[in-house]
């Protein structure tokens, strides 16, 4: 008996339906993968990268981890990037959080997590960074605000990665956005724009408006 045999069925529908409309889709695809969108999202499972901003496979290229973090130091998720920024040539990348997040809750809790209160140690800092920001707020917001904070301190660490600088160095046109999502009603907002270039990171950094 195969496990999990309703996931097959499933898979096998969803195979057809994509072949009825489409009777090449999958053979014309496994030709070569050519995303123009790298995305970096939580690995909530509320939070599936295609399905929220509905776009078949093949378009988008993803990393996901715990409450959507970029450690300088993660090669995991700095291979991801370097592939598709270097081979891929994706044009944007969005760092998608979401307001609700487990994440960046167990983050403002100083009960014991495990292992993963390591991983979360980035958040932590995140909300050290910007205290005042967070100082006074009732508790829902405070995550809310936190998971918003933590966002745009992520899409600096992408911008600051080696593979974007070198990137913008070299002239490609790369764009690096900050999304939040919010589960309560499947809406994407725009946190602040984007930023395309050095330029455009260091003058934010200056006026703190990426903050
Ligand atoms: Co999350």
């Amino acid at each position: 008996m195969k496990t999990l045999k309703h996931l097959f069925e499933n898979n096998l529908d969803w195979a057809n339906k994509i072949k009825e409309t489409d009777p090449d889709f999958f053979s014309q695809l496994s030709k070569q993968q050519a995303p123009e969108y790298l995305w970096i999202g939580c690995s909530d499972s509320r939070v599936p990268a295609n399905e929220i901003v509905n776009l078949p496979p093949g378009e988008v290229f993803v990393h996901r981890n715990i409450a959507n973090v970029v450690v300088h130091t993660d090669l995991n998720c700095l291979s991801v990037i370097q592939f598709a920024v270097e081979v891929l040539k994706v044009k944007h990348i969005i760092v998608c959080g979401h307001y609700g997040c487990g994440g960046i809750e167990a983050a403002m809790e100083n009960t014991d997590h495990g292992l993963i209160d390591n991983w979360l140690r980035h958040v932590k800092d995140v909300s050290r960074f910007n205290a005042e920001k967070l100082e006074g707020l009732a508790h829902e917001e405070k995550v809310n605000r936190l998971c918003e904070l933590n966002i745009v301190e992520q899409v600096t660490n992408v911008c600051n990665t080696t593979i974007v600088q070198n990137a913008w160095k070299n002239g490609s046109e790369l764009s690096v956005h900050g999304w939040v999502y919010s589960i309560r009603n499947g809406i994407l907002k725009d946190l602040n724009g984007y930023i395309t270039s050095q330029e455009q990171l260091e003058e934010r950094n200056r006026t703190n408006m990426t903050r």
